[in-house]
């Protein structure tokens, strides 16, 4: 008679605190042991050699979710949850997004039944609200938070997103009030607009001109901004997919005033440039997401803040449009002029692959950083600890075991997204996820996915803590 449904023999468990060599007994897809010897379970997964981490968490993908241009995500819950389960993701928490005119609820219930019997791995859902109108105001976001929607992405930019100054002040003062997480894209539309106006004027239309549009100044003024306007609020916030120096001399700045300011960047800021717009024909559209790549010496600079504590997440800003695809990239044709080519690139598989060989095995950041940087600090922030991210008796069985040695060298072809090409395709990286375990079953093994679509669960999250935490606010653990 087995003691647990599965032990996980002969690791190296790290979590956002500790490194041990210890087993993992398994019981009903919780962790329910951890010592060094552990008695016998029905499966036995040998960890020789490997790290056990808990299960990334990736805090923000857009999954089947219509863009404010009109194009499709290639992804839907199907592909997206097994893309991220064989990167090493175990929860994905997507977004159910408003737009304008739509009943906030009616979106929510939607984008369930968008998941329903499709997710391999657990997902939670953030709101984007772009219509806080006065039913959404007063009944539906304060009801769906009670529900276990606690985080939502207002946008200061795009025609059809962007909140003026009043409305996030309002936002604000009900998360607040409510205890919501609010989660800012930042940057100034009137200056994008200016700027994209004048450089389509002068016939600037190559995929490169939308790294120039989207100036990084413009950056640097919204995020100041959303941080002013959090202050006054006295409310955390968190600025998402911060790409550039100039906003994070923003986050310093409001991390050194004790502000509870939280920030997140993603992979596409510490491997991709400028220099990849510009690539010859239509290519430099691969790479088109906002805020852009920027210069390659900005690359270090996000890596050095990141080592230094100013980003409490990395997620991938997932935002999957095919290439060669009308419905894609291509959607106003191979020589649209910039404005017109969908924002976002894809990133859910190999988030992780990219965080470990550059941060660990770069030297740049411990086990334990990337740990929390990848999972832990995302369950705290969004409601889901201890549930979600981390490894201790009495979680979730949420668990990715990594070689740490092994080399790979991305390609389109290995990833399980609906993709037909990687923004990272070539690039070679050290430290894999072998397998990936969601509550205990495997979800991934050797690169081939596992898992019955629908297995996957929807979280509701709990309310942010919005007390101030004990030590800087500002550090990644
Ligand atoms: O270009 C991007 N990042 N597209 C996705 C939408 C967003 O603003 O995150
Ligand atoms: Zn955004
Ligand atoms: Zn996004």
């Amino acid at each position: 008679m087995a003691d647990f449904d599965v032990v996980i023999r002969n690791g190296t468990v790290a979590t956002a605190a500790d490194t041990v060599r210890c087993e993992v007994g398994i019981r009903d897809g919780k962790v329910t042991a951890l010592a060094e010897r552990l008695g016998p379970g029905s499966e036995e997964i040998d960890a020789s050699g490997h790290l056990v981490l808990p299960g990334g968490i990736d805090t923000h993908c857009h999954i089947d979710q219509r863009s404010s241009m009109g194009a499709t995500n290639a992804d839907d819950f199907r592909s997206g949850s097994i893309s991220a389960a064989c990167g090493g993701t175990t929860t994905i928490m997507p977004f159910a997004a408003q737009h304008r005119g739509q009943s906030l609820r009616t979106v929510v219930d939607d984008y369930h039944k968008r998941a329903e019997g499709k997710a391999v791995i657990d997902y939670a859902f953030h709101l984007i609200i772009s219509d806080p109108s006065e039913v959404v105001m007063k009944e539906e976001l304060p009801a769906l938070i009670r529900d276990g929607y606690t985080s939502f992405k207002i946008y200061m930019t795009y025609d059809a997103l962007k909140l003026d100054d009043s409305q996030m002040l309002a936002i604000f003062a009900l998360a607040r009030r409510e205890g919501a997480m609010v989660m800012v894209h930042a940057e100034n539309h009137d200056c994008l607009a200016w700027l994209t106006e004048q450089l389509l004027a002068a016939g600037h239309t190559a995929p490169k001109y939308h790294g120039v549009a989207h100036h990084s100044a413009a950056e640097r003024e919204a995020t100041h901004r959303a941080i002013t306007l959090a202050e006054i609020v006295d409310l955390p916030i968190l600025i998402v997919h911060v790409s550039g120096r100039e906003a994070v001399e923003q986050l310093r700045w409001a991390q050194g005033r004790d502000l509870r300011i939280y920030a997140e960047t993603c992979p596409q800021y510490l491997y991709l440039s400028a220099e990849d717009m510009d690539r010859p024909g239509f290519e430099g559209a691969k790479f088109v997401c906002s805020p852009p790549p920027r210069e390659r010496a900005n690359q270090e600079f996000i890596w050095r803040a990141l080592q230094g504590g100013v980003f409490k997440v990395v997620s991938s800003d997932h935002a999957p449009y095919r290439f060669d695809d009308p419905e894609g990239k291509k959607m106003h044709g191979d020589s649209a002029p910039f404005k017109k080519i969908p924002n976002g690139i894809p990133g859910l598989e190999v988030r992780l692959p990219l965080l470990f060989s550059g941060g660990v095995n770069g030297g740049r950041i411990d086990l334990n950083a990337f740990v929390a940087l990848s999972a832990t600090n995302a369950a705290k922030l969004y409601g889901l600890y201890p549930q979600k991210g981390t490894i201790a008796v009495g979680s979730d069985a949420d668990i990715a075991i990594w070689d740490p040695q092994r080399e790979v060298t991305i390609s389109v072809d290995m990833l399980h997204d609906n993709m037909d090409y990687t923004p990272y395709e070539g690039i070679t990286v050290k430290g894999w996820p072998v397998t990936t375990l969601s509550r205990g079953e495997v979800v991934c093994t050797a690169g081939e996915p596992r898992g019955q679509p629908g297995r996957g669960r929807f979280l509701p999250c709990a309310k942010p803590d919005m007390a101030r935490p004990a030590g800087s606010s500002s550090a990644a653990r």
